[in-house]
């Protein structure tokens, strides 16, 4: 029998179809009881691989040929397993990779990727500058200080580094103002420890669709390198230019330079409505969980903490096995619906650290074990991150960053959408 085992941080690897069907084949106490890893928890996320692999190749589609894509899979690939994400970008035709921590290009060197890793955070440690060279990752520099600092510790070892400048054009976040972008380039460039591999810079508002803030932010961005005697067309200087992420990337191909930097849409998720037609994407993220106790109340009946839901009439109650330290948003209770046989079912009362509970009074024949789906499609239906970011006010990179370690992984392909 194929049982799934834990890998790197509960990563489940992906079922190919036989195993698929030697599962399907057992009975449901068998496969409750017999593992507990993946899908036989309380509650697991299913990574559809080859959705992954599609969207790469969809964003490749609006690229010209020359020009790269760096995939970013910070915050542990936006929730969905950061080693896994990366091998399957990589394969599906990705050539970089960009995280925010040092921790996070380290996770990725261990797991035995070799593509090249761009840190978009800021590093000013000696120890962390004594890591990045040993792990071969590639730093953002985006203060005359910080190049200083790199310099000085990588000469005590004769060593050098490829580094990427971030000039910021108007996102007020990291990056030196364009306006000192000049003088930053030509003292990096001065220093023989520091390679520059690109300079690049980050959109506010790619996502709107009033482009002007964007194009205003482009047009910094080439006037510093213009001063710095450098352009993104001229391809003898042997550095890449970059700016685009998901929204730029399918909102204008003359923002797409030698690389791209796309997060969300690798996930399958559109930065906004108005971009949805660019491409077709498919999500990766499933959440699904396990009905754990079905009971009857009585009408009157206060539900969970705070007794925010109080049985309108006798019902039937179903406990599900998942909560917000799992990652479903607190302030989606008594919001959050969610899908069993293909229909939809409303979530009742206070969302708990680890359970909910659901009105499932129209499923009178429903059984402890069988499956929810909080995130995903189930028959006709689907619920998607977005449904969520809009009814608690959020945004659908922060559903996503939400679902962390404590869920289980299930690596699957399943071209459900
Ligand atoms: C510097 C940088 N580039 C690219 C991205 C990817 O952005 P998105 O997920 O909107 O594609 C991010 C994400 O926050 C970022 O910080």
């Amino acid at each position: 029998m194929f049982i799934p085992t834990k890998s790197h941080r509960q990563y489940s690897p992906a079922l190919d179809n036989d195993q698929l069907t030697e599962l399907s084949e057992l009975s449901e106490s068998d496969r409750l009881s017999a593992i507990d890893g993946g899908i036989y928890q309380r509650a697991w996320i299913e990574i559809d691989e080859g959705a992954i692999a599609h969207n790469i190749r969809e964003l490749k589609k609006l690229l010209a040929p020359g020009t790269e894509l760096m995939a970013v899979v910070k915050a542990d690939g936006y929730g969905h397993g950061a080693v896994r994400v990366s091998q399957i970008v990589l394969e599906a035709g990705a050539s970089w990779l960009a995280v925010a921590t040092v921790p996070e290009g380290i996770e990725l060197r261990q797991a035995g990727i070799q593509a090249p890793i761009l840190i978009l955070g800021a590093i000013n440690q000696a120890e962390q500058i004594e890591a990045i060279a040993y792990w071969q990752l590639q730093p953002t520099i985006c203060q005359r200080e910080q190049a200083l600092i790199f310099a000085k510790t990588l000469s005590r070892n004769n060593a050098s580094l490829s580094v990427h400048l971030k000039i910021d054009t108007g996102m007020s976040r990291l990056g030196i103002p364009w306006q000192e972008a000049e003088e930053f380039i030509k003292l990096v460039q001065s220093l023989p420890q520091l390679n520059i591999a690109s300079i690049y810079s980050h959109f506010a508002t790619a996502d709107s669709p009033d482009p002007t803030i964007m194009w205003e932010q482009n047009q910094r961005f080439l006037t510093a390198l213009k001063n710095a005697g450098l352009e993104p067309e001229n391809d003898q200087q042997n550095i890449r230019f970059h700016i685009a992420n998901s929204a730029a990337t399918l909102a204008e191909s003359a923002l797409h330079y030698d690389l791209v930097r796309p997060g969300l849409a690798v996930y399958g998720l559109y930065p906004a409505p108005h971009l949805q037609d660019k491409v077709n994407l498919q999500p990766v993220m499933q959440v699904k969980a396990r009905v754990t106790q079905v009971k009857n109340i009585k009408a009157g009946t206060g539900v969970s903490y705070g007794h925010r839901f109080v049985a309108p009439q006798n019902m039937l109650l179903a406990v599900v096995g998942i909560g917000y330290a799992d990652g479903i948003p607190r302030l989606l209770s008594n919001q959050l619906q969610v899908i069993i046989r293909g229909q939809i079912v409303q979530q009742i009362g206070s969302i708990t650290m680890d359970q909910l509970m659901l009105d499932v009074t129209n499923i009178p024949d429903l059984q402890v074990g069988e499956i929810v789906t909080l995130l995903g499609k189930d028959g006709d239906l689907i619920i998607s991150a977005d449904d969520w970011a809009n009814t608690v006010g959020t945004i659908s990179w922060e559903i996503l960053c939400g679902f962390k370690h404590r869920l289980p992984r299930v690596g699957v392909s399943t071209n459900i959408y």
